[in-house]
């Protein structure tokens, strides 16, 4: 997975970095970030789109993994950025993120983070409903600014993908209904309004996609709309983002596409779309979370107390779980994972990985082939680096793991474990003897 390898003494290696050290430094459960992949990853879809010689931006998503440092890649890699709440557009500013190549999204957005968004003069806010459409153009209005917009519209495609996380249909809680005449009632809107500069349209059809179809149907749908408000209305749009959504693989069972493909079939759509109604050619904005980051994670815990109950199953319980990754048990999601101290040991056994969270469906891998474990052992789970830590929590009181940059042989460590300090920072007593050690 990812660019890991395995060194001569049979510890898996990434970033030119032996992860047993990396956990006797740091301390498990552990994430472990390559950064050289995200890099890669991320020239990955920029030379993509200027092979084919189209304006872009490509804006991470950035809640897939936000962190100061994890920011402060993106910018050197010169991409843009998605933010979707006032923490994670704290979080790109204080890392230093240019405001300008910052994106807005969400259903809700307060008045607080609306008017934050405004004074920070980020890039485009893309606006999800009437109501916050209303609000935004009064609050521009009041402070004399101007912000550029995009409408997300449901452009009813249903991306094959889990339930949970299919929003491009139009039963949806997100975004405009492309059809019934409410999009284009906010474009005209928009159109009247001096706080407002609308560029165009944005959808985002689901995550963890794996074909092309969806994208290229959602871009038709959007490009036709865009003819018919131009013809109509004389609207020109500058923008089309097709959101996020490229899948990525964490066991052999996926089978997605390289990302460039994705692109550069999404790209030659548009192009024959906008040559065909004699359309000026928009920016074509994509937004990938996952495929920027989720292979370049790699988690790694330290194998506890096992549970074999004969020809049933045995259980291999490691120190993390369900509160440094959730993804298993809120989807389902399936990973692989190796011995990190002895790669290649052969001597098969089928076992489960149980978390240690007191619920039985903190489990995160079912039915894992690997050799016969010790306490010893560090289990390497890979492919955790999208929605891992980003949705980590603290359930019963468990302290989130600290998370390690690896680039070229150096280790750095961006984000501290959670002291059990930490965890009572915010609590107040009931009296003053409570707080006694
Ligand atoms: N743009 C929008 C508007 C989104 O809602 C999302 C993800 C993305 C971009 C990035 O999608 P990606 O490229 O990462 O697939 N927690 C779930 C995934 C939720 C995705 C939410 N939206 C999971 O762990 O699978």
């Amino acid at each position: 997975y990812g660019t890991s390898k395995v060194n001569e003494q049979g510890h898996l290696e990434i970033g030119g970095q032996d992860t047993v050290k990396l956990a006797e430094k740091y301390g498990t459960p552990l994430y472990i970030y390559d950064v050289n992949l995200i890099r890669e990853r991320a020239r990955g879809f920029k030379q993509t789109f200027d092979r084919l010689g189209v304006p872009s931006q490509v804006a991470y998503a950035s809640k897939a993994f936000s962190s100061i440092a994890m920011i402060q890649l993106v910018e050197e890699e010169g991409l843009s950025l998605d933010v979707v709440s006032a923490g994670e557009l704290f979080t790109a500013l204080a890392a230093g993120f240019p405001p300008e190549r910052i994106h807005f999204h969400g259903n809700n957005k307060s008045i607080e983070e609306l008017e934050m968004a405004i004074e920070e003069q980020i890039g485009c806010i893309v606006v999800d409903n009437e109501q916050e459409l209303l609000t935004l153009s009064r609050l521009c209005q009041q402070k004399n600014k101007v912000m550029p917009i995009l409408l997300r519209v449901t452009p009813g495609v249903e991306a094959h993908t889990h339930d949970y996380i299919v929003t491009g249909q139009e039963d949806s809680k997100f975004g405009f209904h492309l059809e019934n005449g409410q999009a284009e009632k906010a474009m005209l809107f928009a159109g009247k309004s001096d706080g407002i500069n609308l560029l165009g349209l944005h959808c985002h059809i689901g995550s963890q996609i794996f074909e092309t179809t969806g994208f290229l149907l959602a871009a038709e749908k959007l490009m036709n709309k865009l003819k018919e408000w131009n013809d109509q209305f004389s609207f020109q749009a500058k923008v089309l983002n097709l959101g996020g959504g490229f899948g990525i693989r964490y066991t052999a069972e996926d089978t997605p596409l390289p990302a460039s493909n994705y692109v550069e079939e999404i790209v030659v759509t548009v192009k024959k779309l906008a040559e065909q109604f004699g359309l000026a050619l928009p920016e074509i904005w994509i937004e990938p979370g996952r495929s920027l980051v989720g292979d370049a994670g790699t988690t790694i815990y330290r194998v506890g107390s096992t549970k074999d109950i004969p020809n049933v199953r045995k259980y291999v319980a490691v120190d993390g779980g369900m509160s440094d990754n959730i993804r298993p048990a809120l989807y389902s999601a399936k990973y692989d994972a190796v011995l990190a101290n002895r790669v290649h040991d052969r001597t098969e056994e089928k076992v489960s990985i149980a978390g240690k969270c007191c619920e039985s469906g903190d489990m995160l891998i079912w039915d894992l082939p690997l050799p016969k474990t010790t306490s010893d052992d560090l289990l390497a789970v890979f492919c955790t680096g999208a929605y891992g830590y980003a949705m980590a929590n603290n359930y019963n009181r468990i302290q989130r793991p600290a998370v390690v940059f690896v680039e070229d042989g150096q280790d750095r460590l961006v984000i501290k474990r959670e002291s059990l300090q930490d965890l009572i920072k915010l609590d107040l007593p009931l009296r003053e003897a409570a707080m006694k050690k």
